[in-house]
Order: C-alpha cells, then structure tokens, then sequence
C-alpha cells in the first residue's frame, strides 16, 4: 500500500496537508468574501446517493485514548509492530505502546504537524506544513524534503493536491461524498476509508445555492457560524474499489467527537483522527 514507497508517502502526506491547507484557503476565501462586497458564484453540493448516506450516530460510541494527552490529533498510523503514532498541535510526536502506555516520543514543536506514516525501515514520516517532510525515528529527526523543485512544500501541497483532483484519482469518490474528503486510507478488505470534512452544517446547504443568502451572509458574518460545520459534526465513509459507499458512521452533532480528519483500520477497530478533540476515537468494527 502507500506506506511501501517514499513516493507513496509523500503523496500520503501532501494529500494530508494539501487539506489542511484547502480548508485554511477556504475559510480565508469566505473570510474575504465577508468582509467585501461580493459577487457570489452557486454552488451544486452533491446529493446522498443512497441509503447507507443516512445520518447515523454510530461515531458517538467511539471509546476515547489518550483522552487529554493529545491536542488535536490529526493523523494517526502504526509502525510493523503495532505502536500507535500521531502528532499533536503542540508540537510533539506521541506514541501508544501495545502496554497501553503513552510516551512524548520526539519533540519537534511549531503547531502544524499533520500527516503521519510508517516508513519501510522503521520510525515515521510526518508532515508539517511549515518545514516540510520530516523523517523521525530512534536516531532523532531530519528534513526528508522542505522544497519541491525550488518551490516551497507548502505550496507544492496544494498543487499536488489540486493535480489530484484533476486528474481525476478521487474524483470517483467526490461524486457521491456529503462532504470534502480528508484522508483517505486504505482497508484490509481493498475498500477505503474516508474523513469528510463538513464545510457546511446540515440543514444549511441551501445557502450554497442562493445568492441572496450569500449576500445576506456577507452582510451578517455572525450568521456564518451557524452555516459552518466542521466543528459540530463528525463522517466518516467506507468506499469500495469501485465508488460505492458501502458504510458511514457520523456524530451528527459533533457531541462525543467532530471534525475527524483521519480514519484508520487496523487490527477490527477503527481510529480517528481529528482537529478538534484531545483525545483519538477508537470503534470496534466486528459485532458489536
Ligand atoms: C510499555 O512499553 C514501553 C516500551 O517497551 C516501555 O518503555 C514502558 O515502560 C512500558 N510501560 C509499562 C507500564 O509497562
Ligand atoms: C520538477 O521539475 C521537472 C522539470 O521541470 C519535472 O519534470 C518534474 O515533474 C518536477 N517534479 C515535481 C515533483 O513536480
């Protein structure tokens, strides 16, 4: 799988931070448009295709680990050995033992530390948006790669993910999504699993189809708050090779977790990742 190759990795984790990034672009994008007069362009979100898209609250039986210890977890992976890893917003790389124990692993500080992934030869590759690709393993920490062709990684992170986007590799997908998917990981069984990122809460995507609204919007930025939805809500979907949305479990109103970033099979459970929580969510897949 992606994991395998440095190529895979890097993409991985661009596609990461390539989110991150969109999102903040995003957010700044309807920043900017609130605060100017605007001449608002209509946006067609896609319909639910069936009925596995209904809401459901199976994310708020998640179990939480760590609960505390992690600031904002956006990634999870776990090395050939089974220890958990993710990194956290202030700055550290934090480890789960198969013990159970947690431990501050490597400090690498700034708070944009995002994507993470096993390497072949041992330790982890994250992904942090301001320095780059960082290698971090028992030897300590070095920048695998901070610029792409002369181009800062941070840029190249976008266009990646853009280039992706047009070429097509996740556009099967998009098609049916209810929200902007975030990372996507590979299943055991072949299938994918997929973060949405919710840009806007349920109930209000109506706006997006009315320039009126956006108008109205722009004149009343508070109003935004209620439209926005990343943080009040969590999906997260399980995607066959060929598109089909085979399974979705939600936190519709975001109250045991929301703004999950990462879904990660691994051993019949499930963990999450997310931007808005202290802690990783841990759903058990088999009977419950
Ligand atoms: C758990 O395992 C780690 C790594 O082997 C070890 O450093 C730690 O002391 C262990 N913790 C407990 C409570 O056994
Ligand atoms: C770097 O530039 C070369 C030549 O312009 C191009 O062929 C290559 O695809 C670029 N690499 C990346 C990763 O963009």
């Amino acid at each position: 799988m992606a994991g395998n190759n440095a190529f895979g990795n890097l993409n991985i984790c661009m596609r990461t931070s390539s989110t991150v990034i969109l999102a903040c672009i995003l957010a700044s994008a309807l920043q900017i448009f609130l605060f100017s007069p605007i001449s608002p362009d209509l946006l067609q979100l896609p319909q639910p295709s069936s009925a596995a898209l209904l809401t459901n609250k199976k994310l708020q039986e998640v179990a939480k680990i760590g609960e505390g210890l992690l600031d904002k977890p956006e990634d999870v992976c776990f090395d050939g050995e089974g220890i958990l890893y993710t990194a956290t917003r202030d700055g550290w790389i934090k480890r789960l033992h198969r013990n159970g124990s947690w431990e501050d692993w490597r400090l690498i500080g700034g708070g944009s530390l995002i994507g993470v992934t096993p390497t072949r030869t041992g330790g982890i590759i994250v992904c942090d948006i301001e320095k780059g690709l960082l290698k971090v393993g028992e030897d300590g920490v070095s920048i695998l790669t901070s610029h792409v062709n002369g181009s800062k990684i941070k840029f190249r992170c976008l266009k990646y993910w853009l280039e992706g986007e047009r070429k097509g590799r996740t556009e099967t997908f998009i098609d049916n999504l209810p929200g902007g998917p975030d990372n996507v990981n590979l299943a055991p069984d072949g299938s994918f699993w997929i973060a949405l990122i919710k840009v806007t809460s349920d109930g209000f995507e109506f706006v997006h189809t009315s320039k009126a609204l956006k108008h109205l919007l722009a004149t009343f930025p508070k109003l935004f708050q209620l439209v926005k939805g990343s943080h009040k809500k969590a999906s997260v979907v399980k995607v066959a090779a060929d598109g089909k949305i085979i399974d979705k479990f939600d936190d519709p109103n975001g109250k045991v977790i929301s703004f999950v970033t990462s879904a990660l099979e691994f051993e019949d459970y499930l963990y999450l990742g997310s931007l808005n929580t202290n802690f990783i969510g841990i759903l058990p897949l088999k009977a419950a």
